[in-house]
C-alpha cells in the first residue's frame, strides 16, 4: 500500500464513483500492454489528471500510460478518457513499480512530475526516486530511453543530485520530446517561490 504524502486522498463524488465503476477501454491490468504503434510514455503519479489530460492531447504522437494510485485523480482521468476518447491514453490504478515490474514490452519515456517529496529524514525510504529505482528503470526502459523528473522540493533536489552523482546508468541531457502544462503541484511550487528543478536522463 502506498502512503500518500498529503491529505489529498479526497472524498469521491458520485461522478468519481461512476467513472471508477466503468470498465473503460483505457484501463490496463498488471502485465497488460496498450494497443499502439506510438512510442510509449509512462507517467508516474499524474495526480489530479488536469495537466496530464492536456499533455495527452498536446502530444498525440506518443501513447501515454498514466499510473496513479490516488482514486480521485484516477477517476478524473477515466472521465477525461470517456468524454474525449483519445487513442493515446491508457491508465493503470496502482503503484507504478508494480505495474512496470509486471510488463515485458518496451517503453521509451518516463515522466515523474513532482513526486511526493517526503522531506523528513525518517521518511527518506518512502521517496520514489533512489538508486534502486534508477537501476530498475534502466533495466526496463528502451535503449536510448529518457526519464524526466521535475521537483520543487529542495530536499528532494539534493537527494536526486546525490544519487545522480554516484551513477553512470543515465546521462543528464536537456531535451525531452514531450511537452507539459503547469500541473497543480508545479503551480503550488511557483506560488511558494520555490526553485523548480528539471532532470532529463538518457539511458546509457
Ligand atoms: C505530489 S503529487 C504530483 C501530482 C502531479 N504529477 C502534479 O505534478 O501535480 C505525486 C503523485 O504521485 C503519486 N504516487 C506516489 N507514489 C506512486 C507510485 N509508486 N506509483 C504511482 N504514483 C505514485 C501520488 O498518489 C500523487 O498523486
Amino acid at each position: 500500500m502506498i502512503k500518500t504524502f498529503s491529505s489529498r486522498a479526497g472524498r469521491l463524488s458520485p461522478t468519481n464513483k461512476d467513472f471508477l465503476n466503468i470498465e473503460s477501454e483505457c484501463l490496463l491490468k498488471l502485465g497488460q500492454q496498450p494497443e499502439t504503434s506510438k512510442p510509449i510514455v509512462i507517467d508516474i503519479g499524474f495526480g489530479d489528471a488536469q495537466s496530464f489530460s492536456k499533455d495527452v492531447v498536446a502530444n498525440n504522437g506518443f501513447c501515454f500510460i498514466g499510473i496513479e494510485p490516488y482514486k480521485k485523480g484516477f477517476a478524473r482521468a477515466i472521465e477525461f478518457y470517456e468524454c474525449n476518447k483519445p487513442d493515446n491514453l491508457y491508465l493503470h490504478n496502482g503503484d507504478a513499480r508494480e505495474y512496470l515490474e509486471s510488463i515485458s514490452f518496451e517503453f521509451s519515456f518516463v515522466r515523474i512530475h513532482f513526486p511526493d517529496p517526503w522531506p523528513k529524514k525518517r521518511h527518506v525510504k518512502r521517496r520514489l526516486i533512489n538508486h534502486e529505482f534508477l537501476k530498475f528503470i534502466h533495466t526496463k526502459i528502451a535503449p536510448k530511453g529518457k526519464l524526466e523528473i521535475i521537483t520543487d522540493s529542495e530536499v528532494y533536489q539534493n537527494h536526486i543530485k546525490e544519487i545522480l552523482d554516484k551513477q553512470s546508468l543515465f546521462e543528464a541531457i536537456d531535451e525531452f520530446e514531450i511537452t507539459y502544462e503547469i500541473s497543480t503541484f508545479h503551480k503550488k511550487g511557483l506560488d511558494k517561490k520555490h526553485a523548480i528543478e528539471r532532470y532529463v536522463l538518457l539511458k546509457n
